[in-house]
């Protein structure tokens, strides 16, 4: 991963920057973006796509799922590779269309939408809306019919699938809180036909996160051309949304099917079905966020103390080194939450000390505040070495909290050997200027 990662005169340097520039000009923890790595893995996968889906005449939408990560700048990178937005707030939708990202070409998700959020979407010409629920049809229906607009709006549809747990079969699968059941799916279609605010664009799907191979989405895609031949027989069904999920290397252990494999599988899987239940092949759209974003970013780290702590079993004698460095799960999370996986490396410098087992933690008072379980680490990393951890451009930054008072981190691109701030680290006074026990104007301020 890591994009264009690689080690010249001995520290890191990511896409001609050095991290001991990037480190002593920015601060750390700091989350660094690789620009043409993020733009090329989102003109990869539209290509990879379009070319895969050409031979059976359908053409592809690629929205960026936001959620993976959200700003102006990476908004901008996206519009200008030909992909579309994926929202799933009134938040990201403000994001996106302050980035100046064209309404048309934004889709709507999520499973409680709110009033305000939804006007505000049909307000600004949002190109879809994604109906999680009957009463959000109704909602959506009435808000396009105040504001005298016809609204397209697919309908996600619970095929059943569920990728993470790679048991589609399962039955707790249709015990979530997205989506409609695809038996319930005809019966919504027909309201959304008999209701003149809105116009059926077709099915939604998205079956997990993280995934590395074809099945579920094919599995998915069987399941979800059966109900979209039904519809085609009262009406048209101009598209299917296959959502996203597709997944990464975050170690050298994951190997995710590559993206050309999965778009032809899945260019097969919808052209065999529509062969079998005798329609065309219906235009088609994706969301992947992890996918683009992730291996593009890399978070620096500067090490703190260092810890042997004896881990000895029974007659087994065990030193594990607990290197500290100074973010931790306020900047990402998913190792806590997920149990998920990273590698760590030195990058402000070569050594050729002996590699040592360690630990990478963070700076939190709780001890599941790890950012690396298990890494070898040269046995001479020492306080105010820098740490580099790849592929922590998705969900990183957008799941980052506040957690012990720690500010986010910035956020920097780098490009051709430049580097510039894209979102700005959280001061101390940001987070205190929201107390208003501190503000002079507490007793004012609603
Ligand atoms: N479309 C929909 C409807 C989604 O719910 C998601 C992700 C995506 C697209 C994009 O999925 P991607 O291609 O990025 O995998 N926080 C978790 C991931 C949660 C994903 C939620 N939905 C993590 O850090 O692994």
């Amino acid at each position: 991963p890591a994009g264009a990662a690689r080690a010249t005169g001995g520290g890191l340097d990511l896409a001609g920057v050095s991290a001991v520039e990037l480190a002593s000009r920015f601060g750390t923890p700091l989350y660094v973006l690789d620009e043409s790595d993020a733009r090329s893995r989102a003109a990869g996968i539209r290509t990879a796509f379009a070319d895969a889906f050409a031979p059976h005449g359908a053409a592809v939408t690629v929205y960026y799922a936001g959620k993976a990560f959200l700003s102006s700048e990476v908004a901008r990178w996206m519009a200008d590779e030909g992909l579309g937005l994926d929202v799933a707030s009134g938040g990201e939708l403000a994001v996106a269309l302050a980035s100046g990202f064209d309404p048309a070409r934004i889709g709507f998700h999520g499973n409680n939408k709110s009033q305000d959020e939804l006007d505000r979407a049909i307000g600004a010409g949002i190109g879809s809306i994604v109906l999680d629920s009957e009463l959000e049809l109704e909602r959506v229906a009435a808000a396009a019919a105040r504001l005298g607009v016809v609204q397209a709006v697919r309908v996600r549809a619970n095929s059943g699938v569920n990728a993470h747990t790679h048991d589609y079969l399962a039955t707790s699968r249709e015990d979530q809180k997205f989506g409609i059941a695809l038996v319930d799916v005809p019966a919504i279609v027909a309201r959304i036909r008999s209701v003149e605010s809105l116009r059926f664009l077709g099915l939604h799907s998205h079956i997990g996160s993280q995934i590395f191979d074809a099945a579920g989405f094919v599995e998915a895609i069987g399941r979800l051309m059966a109900v979209h031949a039904m519809l085609l027989e009262s009406g048209p069904v101009p598209e299917l949304n296959i959502g996203g999920g597709f997944g990464i290397a975050y170690t050298s252990a994951d190997r995710p099917m590559p993206m050309g494999e999965l778009a032809s599988a899945l260019a097969e899987a919808v052209a065999r079905e529509a062969e079998r239940f005798g329609v065309h092949v219906p235009g088609i759209s994706i969301e992947p966020g992890r996918a683009i974003i992730g291996p593009a970013g890399v978070t620096l780290y500067t090490v703190g103390t260092i810890k042997d702590v004896d881990v000895s079993v029974a007659d087994s004698s065990a030193i594990r080194r607990y290197v500290s460095v100074d973010g931790g799960m306020s900047d990402n999370v998913r190792p806590a939450l997920y149990g998920a996986e990273y590698s760590a490396r030195l990058a402000n410098r070569r050594s050729d000390a002996s590699p040592v087992l360690a630990r990478v933690a963070g700076k939190h008072c709780e001890s599941g505040d790890i950012v690396v379980h298990d890494e070898y680490l040269p046995g001479d990393v020492a306080p105010g070495d820098i740490l580099a951890v790849p592929a922590t451009g998705a969900y990183c930054w957008s799941l980052a909290s506040n957690y012990n008072y720690l500010g986010r981190p910035a956020v920097v691109a780098v490009a051709n050997g430049s580097a510039r701030l894209i979102v700005r680290r959280e001061s101390e006074a940001d987070l205190l200027s929201r107390d208003v026990g501190l503000s002079e104007h507490s007793a004012t301020e609603g």
